[in-house]
C-alpha cells in the first residue's frame, strides 16, 4: 500500500512563518503523525507531497519518506498529480497531511473495505453539527460525488454528511481519474474530491468518533488537538498499568514507551523516543527527553535529556542530565548537580552543587558538595577519570585532564591539576594560616602593631 500525503498548503490562518504541517501535536510534526499512522496501517511506501516552505517540511521527514514538490498549489488533486510516478495499480490512501488523530486501524478498515467491496474508493466521512465548510457528499446508488461548500447549493448544503479527506484508492482508477480532473470551479482549483464522481463503484465510511478526523487550520484548533492527543496517550498509559496522578498536567509523547507500575506525578513532560521500566517514580515538575530510564528509578523535579539511568538510581530534587550522562545502577545524583558526557559508576554519589563534564566515575565513589570538574580550557574538552572507591573531598575544582586513582582521598577545597595515584591523600590548596590576636574586642579594628 503506498500512503500519499497532501502537505503542500501555507495554512494561511495559522499566521506562521512555517508551514502547517510542521507545527506540533505534543512534541511530534504535525505530518509525522499521520505518516505514522499509515506506516502503522501497513504503507509500506509514502509519498509526501510538500510546496510551502518545501524543505521546512523534508528535513523534519524520515529518511525513508518520498517527497515530491508541487509548485504552484493548483488544488487537492493537482497534488496527487505531482505524486503521479509513484501511483501504482496496489492500493493507494491518500490523506491531508493536517489531520493528525487519525487512527491506523481507522485506515485499516478503510482500505479493507475497498477491497471487500471491490470499490474504485472509499472515503471517511462525518456528519458534524455544522458542516460549513466542509466538502458535501452527494449519494445516488453506488455513485457518489463530493460538492465543495463554496460550490454547493442551498439544497446541497444542507446535506449534513461531509468529506474528511482521507480516501482508499483502487490505484489504476485514481491514475485515470486524476488525468481527467479540470478546474472548473469556484478556487480554479484541480479537486481531488471530482475523482469521486468519475467512480463507478464508490462508498464512504462514517467515522465513529468525529475527533478522529478533526483538521489543524488554526491554532485554536492546534491546542484542541493537542488536548486530544494527550488525553488519548495518557489514557493509554493508565490502561496499561502506569499510574498518572494528574493527567491534564502530563504531556507524554507518542512514542514514549512506560512500564508498569510507575508514577507519574504531576507536571511532568517526556518526549522523544524516551523508555521508562517499571515501578519508577518521575517527577513532581521534571522534563525527560530522549532518555532511557529502567526500572524502580527515581526522579525528582529534575531535567533529563539524552541520558540513561540504571535501575536503582535516584536523580533529584533538582538535578541536571545532559546528554551522555549515564547514572549506573543505584548510583544517586542531588540537588544542584549537572552531569555531561559523564559516566556516574554503581552506587557513587553526587548529592549537592556539582558539575561533572567528560568525566568517568567508577563505583562507591563519593563526590563532596560543590565539586566542579574544570573540563573546558577555552579551546578543547579535557576528561576527568575518578576510580572505584574514591572520595571527592567538598568544593574541590578537578583540572581535566587529570585522574584520580583507587581508594584516594582529595581533601577539601583542593585544586587538583596533577593525577594522584592510587591510596593517596592528595591536598591542592594554601596552608591555614593563623595569626593570633590579630583583632582584640575594640569594634573589629586591627590592632596597632
Ligand atoms: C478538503 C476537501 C473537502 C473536505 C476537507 C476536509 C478538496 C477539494 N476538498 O477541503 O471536501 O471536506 O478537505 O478537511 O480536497 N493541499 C496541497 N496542495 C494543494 C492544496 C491543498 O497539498 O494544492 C493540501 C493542504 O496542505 C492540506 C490538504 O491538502 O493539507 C487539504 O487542503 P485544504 O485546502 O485544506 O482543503 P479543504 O478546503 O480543507
Ligand atoms: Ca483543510
Amino acid at each position: 500500500m503506498t500512503g500519499i500525503v497532501l502537505a503542500a498548503g501555507q495554512g494561511t490562518r495559522m499566521k506562521s512563518k512555517y508551514p502547517k504541517v510542521i507545527h506540533r501535536i505534543l512534541d511530534v510534526p504535525m505530518v509525522n503523525w499521520v505518516v505514522s499512522a499509515l506506516r502503522k496501517a501497513g504503507a509500506d511506501r509514502i509519498v509526501v507531497v510538500t510546496g510551502y516552505e518545501a524543505s521546512m517540511v523534508e528535513d523534519i521527514l524520515d529518511d525513508d519518506i518520498i517527497s515530491v514538490r508541487q509548485n504552484p498549489q493548483l488544488g487537492t488533486g493537482h497534488a496527487v498529480m505531482t505524486a503521479v510516478d509513484y501511483l501504482d495499480d496496489e492500493e493507494i490512501v491518500v490523506i491531508a497531511g493536517d489531520e493528525p488523530l487519525v487512527r491506523p486501524s481507522t485506515l485499516k478498515e478503510l482500505v479493507f473495505a475497498r477491497g471487500e467491496k471491490d470499490l474504485d474508493v472509499v472515503f471517511l466521512t462525518m456528519k458534524p453539527s455544522d458542516p460549513t465548510g466542509y466538502g458535501r457528499v452527494v449519494k445516488d446508488g453506488n455513485r457518489v460525488k463530493i460538492v465543495e461548500h463554496r460550490d454547493a447549493d442551498p439544497e446541497t448544503r444542507k446535506i449534513n454528511e461531509v468529506n474528511s479527506a482521507i480516501y482508499a484508492f483502487r490505484g489504476s482508477f485514481l491514475r485515470s481519474a486524476i488525468s481527467r480532473l479540470s478546474n472548473n470551479n469556484d478556487q480554479k482549483e484541480y479537486y481531488l474530491t471530482d475523482t469521486v464522481a468519475m467512480a463507478e463503484k464508490a462508498d464512504t465510511i462514517i467515522v465513529e468518533d468525529a475527533r478522529e478526523v478533526l483538521g489543524v487550520n488554526d491554532r485554536i484548533q492546534l491546542a484542541e488537538i493537542n488536548s486530544i492527543a494527550q488525553r488519548r496517550i495518557n489514557e493509554e498509559l493508565m490502561k496499561n498499568g502506569v499510574t498518572l496522578v494528574n493527567p491534564t498536567t502530563c504531556y507524554i509523547g507518542p512514542e514514549v514507551q512506560i512500564g508498569i507500575d510507575t508514577v507519574i506525578e504531576p507536571m511532568v513532560f517526556i518526549t522523544g523516543r524516551t523508555t521508562i521500566g517499571e515501578g519508577c517514580l518521575i517527577g513532581p515538575m521534571t522534563r525527560i527527553e530522549n532518555s532511557k530510564i529502567e526500572d524502580n528509578v527515581e526522579i525528582v523535579r529534575s531535567e533529563v535529556s539524552s541520558a540513561d539511568v540504571r535501575s536503582g538510581a535516584r536523580v533529584g530534587p533538582l538535578s541536571r542530565l545532559r546528554p551522555g550522562a549515564v547514572v549506573m545502577n543505584d548510583a544517586h545524583v542531588g540537588n544542584f548537580v549537572e552531569l555531561k558526557k559523564t559516566v556516574l559508576g554503581r552506587r557513587s554519589k553526587a548529592q549537592h552543587l556539582t558539575y561533572l563534564g567528560d568525566t568517568n566515575v567508577g563505583e562507591d565513589v563519593n563526590i563532596g558538595a560543590g565539586t566542579i570538574t574544570c573540563n573546558y580550557d577555552g579551546k578543547n574538552k579535557h576528561k576527568t577519570e575518578i576510580s572505584d572507591r574514591a572520595f571527592i573531598g567538598s568544593n574541590t575544582a578537578l583540572v581535566a585532564p587529570v585522574k584520580i586513582g583507587e581508594n584516594s582521598v582529595i581533601a577539601a577545597g583542593s585544586a587538583i591539576t596533577e593525577d594522584v595515584p592510587p591510596n593517596s591523600l592528595a591536598f591542592g590548596r594554601a596552608r591555614q594560616v593563623v595569626k593570633e590576636g590579630r583583632f582584640s574586642n575594640n569594634n573589629g579594628q586591627e590592632e596597632k602593631s
